[in-house]
């Protein structure tokens, strides 16, 4: 791996990171989005991806340029940036997806390798095999090893300064992406793009695309930026970035604009059963639904992509901006609680809960308590880990709710989701966190696992624990030892 990637603000696994990219002459900031250009089916016009969107990455496909007469002479002639008409970076394809979709191809890494480097591509691709999801485990091996076999060629490879991706396959297999990870972070590619995922996507599987994802991180080093292969749907890129991917690349904005599919943060409308544009962007300000379903096929497909762009970099910019703000987490929520599909993708990035909590700042703006998934948060996980080794003076301790009790050697607040803390605590995050007067029941059940915890910790100490009226499922966790004082009841 060469050294063109900088992570810096970080928040969970997710980071705001620079990229270099050298035969470009440009840093690019992640996370970013690169739009996907089709050189037979261009939609929006690439010269305004930057100046109109802020694009400063485009991915384009060299299997399709090479296949076709005329646009191979004119990308060897005059280079690929002149022929789209891009000044920022560009990112090639080599073909896997075709691959993948018809079984075969009538090239190989090298040979396209070399083919992308003479057409003037930034990152090039060589042609690892995408491994379908639900794959049996022997296919996903013996294809996995093949890609291994390609990265390796890849490195042999004369690419001048073309930065060179470096696929991550394994199918539904974390172990196997995982292993796939660490071969390819051993390699001196550059790029590690999580490949196969497009059919996860396509299906809403968020929670199984998660599990990959976080498998290829776990054998990827922190310093590794990471694609992922084909995520352009906007309702999907605060949990993306929150599993630490950096790239995304987006053939939605134009394949959904095509049958007349609307891009939200929260899913796809179609046209059909838009009365209102609920957008700020541009097409939006200045169309109505009706305006859209009676222009010409062209004008409503360009106009419904410019729209999905709007969308699609609006979102990332929104993502940006929770990285350095460290409430990443809270839009990942926000995006969850929308969908269905969405929170399945939430529920299992929290069940890897320790993997963020790894890399997770210790402070951040303030922890919102917005619902059950809140209380299965890292910052929870690690408040939990905390109260084994917080010293505890005196024999006898309140737990408590309300107020202090002098009657107690000393007395701990207890903040549902957290548990109990000791009150020096109480102006450092997460602790200083927003929560509803009407917690839920997982929020309780969470604070009585903090109880446990420091009980357990503190075999030799006394502990009443006086709580407002909690469930008895959170109370069940809480260890006999430990007496109760409801302060709701009195009792
Ligand atoms: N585009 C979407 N998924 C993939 C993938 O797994 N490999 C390559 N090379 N391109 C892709
Ligand atoms: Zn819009």
């Amino acid at each position: 791996m060469r050294d063109v990637f900088e992570v810096g603000a970080q928040d969970g696994l997710a980071r705001i990171g620079e990229l270099d990219v050298p035969r470009a002459g440009v840093t690019v900031e992640t996370p970013t989005l690169m739009p996907v250009v089709n050189p037979n089916l261009v939609t929006v016009e690439p010269a305004r991806f930057e100046s109109e969107f802020g694009a400063e990455l485009l991915i384009t496909n060299s299997y399709i340029i090479n296949n076709d007469d005329d646009l191979r002479e004119q990308a060897l002639d005059e280079g690929l940036h002149e022929m789209l008409g891009f000044d920022g970076a560009i990112m090639t394809d080599s073909g896997s997806f075709q691959l993948a979709e018809y079984g075969e191809i009538d090239t190989d890494t090298e040979a396209i390798l070399e083919f992308q480097r003479d057409i003037g591509s930034d990152i090039g691709t060589p042609v690892d095999i995408p491994t379908p999801p639900d794959a049996e485990r022997e296919q996903a091996e013996d294809e996995l090893a093949t890609t291994q076999d390609r990265l390796e060629l890849a490195e042999t490879v004369d690419v001048g300064d073309m930065l060179v991706n470096a696929p991550v396959q394994g199918s539904t297999f974390p172990d196997l992406r995982e292993r796939a990870g660490e071969h390819a972070y051993g390699t001196d590619l550059d790029l590690f793009p999580v490949g196969a995922v497009v059919p996860l996507m396509n299906q809403y599987r968020y929670d199984d695309m998660t599990e990959a994802v976080l498998g290829a991180k776990r054998g990827l080093g922190r310093d590794a930026p990471v694609h992922l292969f084909g995520a352009g749907h906007p309702m999907m890129f605060a949990l993306a970035a929150a599993l630490g991917c950096d790239l995304f690349d987006s053939a939605a904005y134009a394949i959904y604009a095509r049958d007349d599919r609307y891009l939200t943060v929260s899913g796809t409308k179609h046209l059909d059963d838009l009365h209102y544009l609920p957008c700020d962007c541009p097409v939006c300000a200045a169309h109505s639904p009706d305006d859209l379903k009676q222009a010409d096929d062209d004008t409503r497909e360009r106009l419904l992509a410019e729209h999905n762009l709007h969308v699609s970099f609006g979102e990332i910019r929104r993502v940006k901006q929770a990285i350095k703000s460290g409430n990443l987490m809270e839009l990942v929520a926000a995006r969850a609680h929308a969908h269905p599909t969405t929170l399945d993708g939430y529920r299992a990035l929290l069940d890897h809960s320790d993997q963020l909590e790894a890399s997770d700042s210790a402070s951040k703006g303030a922890f919102f308590y917005t619902g059950a998934e809140s209380a299965r948060r890292p910052e929870v996980l690690r408040h939990h880990q905390r109260l084994d080794r917080l010293d505890v003076d005196g024999d006898d301790v309140l737990l408590t709710e309300g107020d202090s009790n002098h009657r107690y050697d000393e007395s701990w607040n207890v903040l549902p989701p957290f548990g109990p803390y000791p009150s020096a605590l109480a102006t450092t995050y997460p602790l200083t966190a927003e929560t509803p007067e009407r917690m839920d029941r997982a929020g309780y059940e969470a604070a009585a696992e903090g109880v446990r915890r420091l009980a357990a910790a503190n075999p030799d100490t006394e502990f009443t624990l006086a709580h407002d009226g909690w469930p008895e499922t959170a109370l069940a966790t809480v260890p006999e030892r430990v007496d109760l004082y409801n302060s709701a009841t009195g009792e």
